[in-house]
């Protein structure tokens, strides 16, 4: 279904189809008519260079650039020496926008000694009105400038990008609109994530995403399994079905399904050996899924459940709709029915208000629940959500100090977490050479765990045996169990 529409076969003379996705199709055409007379005067290809910023989300929707540019007949480069630059962007916290800046500093001075280079920005960040009015004004040499809502239409701006001199900015508010079935390069061949809904409602009084991804949509069960099925047919034997609050998937639906149900049709899918999802919110976790999970040979170990804080009073003020009494009851429950999972989380200290006393019941759940890992975040005051305007913001020195002793704890933790499985043989899908010593591998653990062990790189893509020798705190070192 994917990468699959002859493009030789499309007629530029005529109009541009008004349906969608056969419309971009005809602009992927465009594209590569325009890039082969361009690569034709210079004398050699053109090349381009993706940098992804953000989270799972993004790095799919970067494979989706990706695929664009690929069949539009560019090359792409492992530096941002490149004819085409893109940054898919990311705004969740403040030193995500500053990345930004910084990388475009760097690259005015690369465009400069490139008169062919053009350069674009998407993703999140270009969701807010006064990052979009900066740009206008400082950064002028950037070439094109578009959203999350429309980044379906990439290959129409990337045309009149290609044709136009004038920077091009089309930003939209939202959509309700989920255009499937263009062109995806996936980074790597045996493990891809999958959509199943965009944007969220939850409304966390710290978050940007609700603004800069728009209202929950979920994907038609039907369109995700078909997506599965061709990944698997495609050799992926590891999907990650990837939503901002992937327990509430379907219930916006014309059916209603629940996320169970659909994990329950993700697994029948042959081929598939692993089924990973991100991220769970506490308050809507099922006990169908805890079911699910605990049945399934298929579904991984290993669930990201955020946390956010510990004290049940700024869970109120996050907008979180869930006490600290329930988080534990829930996690209690999910390790009596799942004793051999690993229970990650992400917590932000410093929100406005937060207490000594309230940061001293994070550190409670934390000991209690004892996550295998946790994401740690220092508030970060985001323009437009309600806990910006919030009065009480923590001093900074107080926030970094309870940011440095929570770490602590769940450093220790995360050790003595990993160390519970030294001298077990797991499954792990091997997924490169190591990047310190190539005659390593390194595999992936039904929960999460990296393992580093001697073989041969024609065993990348498969599923192996290997036994966890020595713990070195957060991964292992482990050898290679012959004969499965
Ligand atoms: N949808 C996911 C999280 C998406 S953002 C969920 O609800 O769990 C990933 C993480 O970034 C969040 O879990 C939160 O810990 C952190 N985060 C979001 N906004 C933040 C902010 N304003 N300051 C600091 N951390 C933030
Ligand atoms: Fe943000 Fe909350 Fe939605 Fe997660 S659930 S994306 S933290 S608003
Ligand atoms: Fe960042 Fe957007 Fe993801 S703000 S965390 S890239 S949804």
């Amino acid at each position: 279904m994917q990468n699959n529409m002859d493009l030789k076969s499309l007629d530029l003379k005529q109009e541009p189809p008004v349906k969608e996705p056969e419309r971009q199709y005809y602009y992927i055409a465009k594209c590569r008519e325009l890039v082969g007379q361009k690569a034709k005067t210079l004398g050699r290809s053109l090349t381009y260079h993706v940098t992804t910023f953000g989270c799972q989300m993004n790095a799919r929707d970067s494979e989706k650039l990706t695929g664009i540019l690929e069949q539009a007949g560019f090359a792409e480069v492992q530096d941002e020496q490149a004819d085409f630059v893109i940054y898919n962007t990311c705004t969740v916290r403040e030193n995500a926008n500053l990345k930004v800046y910084g990388h475009l500093g760097l690259l005015k001075h690369a465009k400069k000694s490139n008169p062919h280079m053009h350069i674009a920005l998407c993703g999140c960040m270009m969701q807010e009105p006064e990052v979009v009015e900066k740009l206008k004004k400082s950064y002028r040499f950037v070439d094109l400038i578009f959203g999350t809502h429309n980044i379906f239409k990439f290959a129409e701006l990337l045309a009149k990008m290609l044709e136009s001199g004038e920077q091009i900015i089309d930003i939209w508010d939202g959509t309700k609109e989920i255009v499937e079935e263009l062109p995806v390069e996936r980074k790597y061949p045996f493990k891809s994530g999958v959509n199943i809904m965009f944007g969220c409602n939850n409304f966390c009084s710290y978050c940007i995403v609700p603004y800069v991804r728009g209202r929950e949509r979920s994907r038609k069960p039907e369109d995700i399994v078909r997506e599965i099925e061709s990944l698997a047919a495609d050799g992926v034997s590891e999907i990650m079905l990837l939503g901002q609050n992937v327990n509430s998937y379907g219930k916006t639906l014309k059916d209603p399904v629940s996320f169970a149900a659909l994990l329950r049709q993700a697994e029948k899918v042959e081929g598939i050996a692993r089924i990973r999802f991100m991220t769970s919110h506490p308050k809507d976790l099922s006990d169908e899924l805890i079911q699910v999970m605990k049945e399934s040979k298929k579904v991984c170990r290993h669930l990201h459940l955020p946390l956010q804080s510990g004290s049940t009073r700024i869970l109120k003020a996050m907008n979180r709709k869930y006490t600290k009494e329930q988080y534990l009851d829930l996690t209690e429950k999910i390790r009596r029915e799942i004793p051999d999972i690993s229970l990650t989380t992400d917590i932000i200290v410093g929100f406005p208000g937060e207490t000594e006393e309230d940061f001293q019941e994070t550190l409670d759940v934390v000991r209690r629940v004892c996550y295998d890992n946790a994401y740690t975040f220092i508030y970060s005051k985001r323009t437009g959500t309600p806990a910006a305007v919030m009065e009480n913001q923590v001093p900074e020195e107080e926030v970094k100090s309870r940011f440095d002793r929570l770490l602590a704890l769940v450093q220790e933790n995360a050790r003595a977490q990993t160390a519970r499985f030294a001298g077990t043989v797991q499954e792990v899908l091997i997924e490169e050479v190591n990047e310190h010593d190539s005659s390593l591998l390194t595999g992936r653990m039904s929960n999460n765990l990296l393992v580093h062990f001697p073989g041969d790189a024609a065993l990348i893509g498969s599923i192996r045996n290997v036994r966890l020798d020595v713990c070195k705190g957060f991964y292992y070192m482990g050898t290679l169990v012959s004969n499965l």
